[in-house]
């Protein structure tokens, strides 16, 4: 199996938009009346959800017309967020199809086709010319890159000189393998943790410059506490309609708690950081 197939047998999940808009339809939402905040519990995959998005584009200091590029997108939360509370100009590029085309229909349905274009395409090579974009944005996406120094050059392209990176992403912890199935891999093979030191060689190594870098491995597992105690109560009258099981399918349970348990372990870390190309 090629890495694409890989890729796509890991995430892809068959009728994704017709089961989103059957288990809105059934929490009482209406699509023709949608909302951002209907989307809020399974748009942004990755810990610490929107409020994760926001801290990091206060970070980047994200200014309205902002030209910024979502890189592995996902069904386009993210860049909902980013376009909505910051007014940037959002281009989001996603591998899988089917989440290529639920991030087109879901920010169809919230009014935001003007604000928010997606393509379909890799991040080893970004369908964009040389020096497109004044941000290149990244969250939990490096951990399917095999070859990050390639997608740092390749990255390096399109950011204008003297653009900035947001990356939220993870890396690997003194402990290792973590334990699969993640929400990123099923197993070993699409999985590719760096330590925290080469990551950050990697990118000085392709002409990043530095300018935050937080270690968020703990507040990471505070979140992760908080959301099981918040979906426990959501789950009184059964599971909940709206969560990242609609992207993961029925391993997301195990997936959620490996990531919890791979954090505690030192098997996984979490970092948050802005650097300028
Ligand atoms: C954990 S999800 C995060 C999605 C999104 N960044 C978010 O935070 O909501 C990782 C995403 O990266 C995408 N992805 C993985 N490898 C990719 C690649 N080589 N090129 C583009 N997208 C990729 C996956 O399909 C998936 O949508």
């Amino acid at each position: 199996m090629d890495y694409q197939q890989a890729i796509n047998q890991n995430y892809h999940q068959d009728n994704l938009i017709r089961t989103i808009e059957h288990a809105l339809e059934k929490s009482g939402k209406e699509i023709t009346a949608l909302t951002r905040e209907d989307l809020r519990f399974f748009d942004e995959f990755h810990i610490g959800g929107r409020a994760a998005t926001r801290e990091l584009g206060r970070l980047a200091r994200l200014a309205p017309g902002t030209r910024l590029l979502d890189i592995g997108c996902g069904i386009g939360g993210p860049a909902r967020t980013l376009a909505a509370e910051f007014g940037c100009q959002v281009t989001g590029v996603e591998l899988v199809e089917s989440y290529y085309q639920a991030a087109v229909a879901l920010t169809g349905w919230v009014g935001m086709s003007a604000q928010v274009q997606f393509q379909l395409g890799s991040a080893a090579d970004l369908p964009f010319e040389d020096n497109s974009f004044d941000v290149l944005w990244s969250q939990h996406l490096i951990m399917n890159i095999a070859d990050k120094p390639a997608l740092f050059q390749e990255m390096r392209r399109v950011l204008r000189p003297g653009g900035r990176l947001a990356l939220y992403e993870g890396f690997a912890g003194p402990l290792s393998p973590p334990h699969y199935p993640v929400p990123w891999a099923a197993s070993p093979s699409i999985s590719f943790l760096t330590d925290q030191d080469s990551l950050r060689q990697m990118l000085a190594d392709a002409g990043f410059q530095e300018e935050q870098w937080h270690d968020l491995t703990d507040a990471s597992l505070d979140w992760f506490e908080k959301m099981i105690a918040s979906q426990t109560a959501r789950s009184a009258d059964g599971p909940p309609l709206l969560g990242l099981h609609l992207l993961l399918g029925p391993t997301a349970g195990q997936r959620m708690a490996n990531v919890r348990r791979n954090l505690t372990e030192n098997r996984l870390g979490i970092v948050q950081a802005i650097l300028r190309g």
